[in-house]
């Protein structure tokens, strides 16, 4: 068997390849930012074909710094910003729009409609998640309605949805010339409109969006056997590899962080945050905010199933220090800028850009930065940012508690974010507990190689899997119980100030 597995890494801000070994060790990568297109106030784009060109990319550049073949690798997994839509014609392989993307809030009458008469707890209820912006229905019934010709072209069957999954598996396999037109059961979970229970789309739900049914990607598993198809040789990987992996990035992480037990949890963070909290094969209904989802599924094992709370705003808070107000000049900055004060001098700041998430979901909220006064400076506003991000977990923690009677020993965690140290101890702080970050810090990849592997016998079971996770770096609670109470009332507060913005 050849030595390594492959897997995309398709996020938010950029796409990357990796290469693992069978030590989960990485053995090379090449990673490409893509743009953001926003087009005005809540609007956030993708070109699908420029993902599908940095898609190709990084493969080639990552395989040819390595001097690697097809032949090199057993498998290749994929995993995925979720809930972001394409819409394309199966026939030209164009998109008919750009992707509308997680964060693009557009569809905010779409998911309020859903909540007056009745039709957002039956979504709640046959979905596991609530009408949001967040998911990907409401914003292919946007396409479907604003687009000139979509309908029609649905209609007729030529006009073919995905996330972006599905958009690279569909081209990665062949395109135009009989590409697979599949996704994964949590993928799948992201949308609105999959029976949680059977896994399967609800035609019900499909009916509220007036989605027609045969713009659907088929539902496989997250770790497939029998595989989603092949790369063509023709294509990046320039030989044919089993596609075996599929599952959307947050679920990809739970699986390269080994939370395979039930009451294992991880949280990620990435442009936004996303703690997942493994409930087994039982799915567990959320009372205080958080969705049900589907954390994986293996061949034709039983599902498992997760609890998340995701947050929309944090690593991206600090971007935006970065690029809209200018007073950092990269991420690592932030850390040091925020290290110049020992508190946030009063300042919190709540970053509902995108309105508010887990465990709230309040579309009208925006934006706020309280409790300024002549004092405070950068730094203060710096400290700020790294508190709102270990706050907004911290909300979602509690939630998690609250609706599995699980009480975290130690959070597990990944992402760019956990390489800000302060940010790190900050969280354990908020938290009370321990938090713990992996050596290979690329859990999103990682887990859909694992995912991959998994289905060609690379690796041969979970345990193996489990082997191969060590800690890199650790961070106690250091705070008072007064001082994490006080903090976090104020934080509460800081929140209510950011409702009812939008009307
Ligand atoms: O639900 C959105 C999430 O999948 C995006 O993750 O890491 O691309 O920001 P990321």
């Amino acid at each position: 068997m050849a030595d390594f597995v492959g897997a995309v890494d398709q996020g938010t801000t950029s796409t990357r390849f990796m290469i693992f070994d069978h030590s989960g060790k990485e053995i090379g990568k090449h990673q490409l930012e893509h743009e953001q297109i926003l087009p005005q106030a809540g609007w956030v784009e993708h070109n699908p074909v420029e993902i599908w060109e940095r898609t190709s990319s990084v493969i080639r550049t990552a395989m040819g710094k390595q001097g690697l073949n097809a032949s090199d690798l057993a498998a290749c997994g994929i995993t995925n910003q979720r809930e972001t839509a394409v819409v394309w014609d199966k026939k030209t392989g164009r998109p008919y729009y750009n992707a509308i993307v997680w964060q693009d809030t557009r569809t905010d009458r779409i998911a309020s409609a859903l909540d007056r008469d009745g039709r957002g707890d039956v979504i709640r209820q046959k979905a596991g998640i609530p009408p949001a912006t967040y998911f990907s229905a409401g914003k292919v019934q946007w396409i479907l309605e604003n687009v000139d010709g979509v309908r029609a072209a649905a209609e007729r069957g030529d006009a073919i949805f995905g996330n972006t999954d599905s958009w690279l598996l569909w081209n990665l396999t062949g395109g135009v010339n009989g590409g697979v037109h599949v996704t994964d059961v949590t993928n799948a979970s992201r949308t609105m409109l999959m029976n949680l229970e059977t896994l399967d789309w609800d035609d019900e739900l499909l009916g509220f969006f007036d989605i027609p049914r045969s713009m659907l990607p088929e539902i496989k598993s997250s770790s497939e056997p029998a595989g989603y198809g092949e790369a063509l040789s023709g294509g990046p990987l320039g030989g044919a590899v089993p596609l075996t992996g599929d599952l959307g990035d947050q679920q990809a992480a739970m699986v390269g962080q080994v939370c395979f037990a039930p009451g294992e949890a991880k949280n990620t963070y990435g442009t936004g945050n996303f703690l997942l909290l493994n409930t087994g094969t039982e799915l567990v209904r959320s009372d205080s905010g958080l969705l049900s989802t589907v954390c994986y599924r293996f061949g034709d094992e039983a599902p498992v199933y997760a609890l998340e709370g995701s947050i929309a705003v944090t690593g991206s808070a600090v971007q935006w220090l970065r690029d809209q107000l200018g007073i950092i000049s990269g991420a690592a900055q932030s850390e040091a800028l925020a290290r110049q004060v020992e508190d946030s001098g009063g300042v919190y700041f709540v970053p509902a850009f995108s309105g508010l998430f887990a465990p709230y979901w309040r579309s009208d909220a925006r934006g706020a930065i309280v409790g300024l006064s002549r004092y405070n400076t950068n730094a203060h506003l710096a400290r700020a940012t790294l508190e709102a991000i270990c706050y907004q977990s911290r909300d979602v923690a509690d939630a998690m508690e609250k609706d599995s009677g699980v009480h975290l020993d130690v959070l597990k965690v990944d992402g760019g974010v956990t390489a800000n140290s302060l940010c790190m101890q900050i969280q354990a702080d908020v938290l009370g507990v321990p938090v713990s970050r992996p050596v290979v810090a690329e859990t999103t990849a990682l887990g859909a190689a694992y995912a991959a592997g998994l289905a060609v016998g690379f690796w041969k079971n979970t345990d193996e899997l489990r082997e191969n996770w060590n800690e890199d770096q650790r961070w106690e609670p250091n705070w008072s119980e007064e001082q994490r109470e006080t903090g976090h009332a104020k934080w509460k507060k800081a929140v209510e100030r950011t409702l009812d913005w939008v009307d």
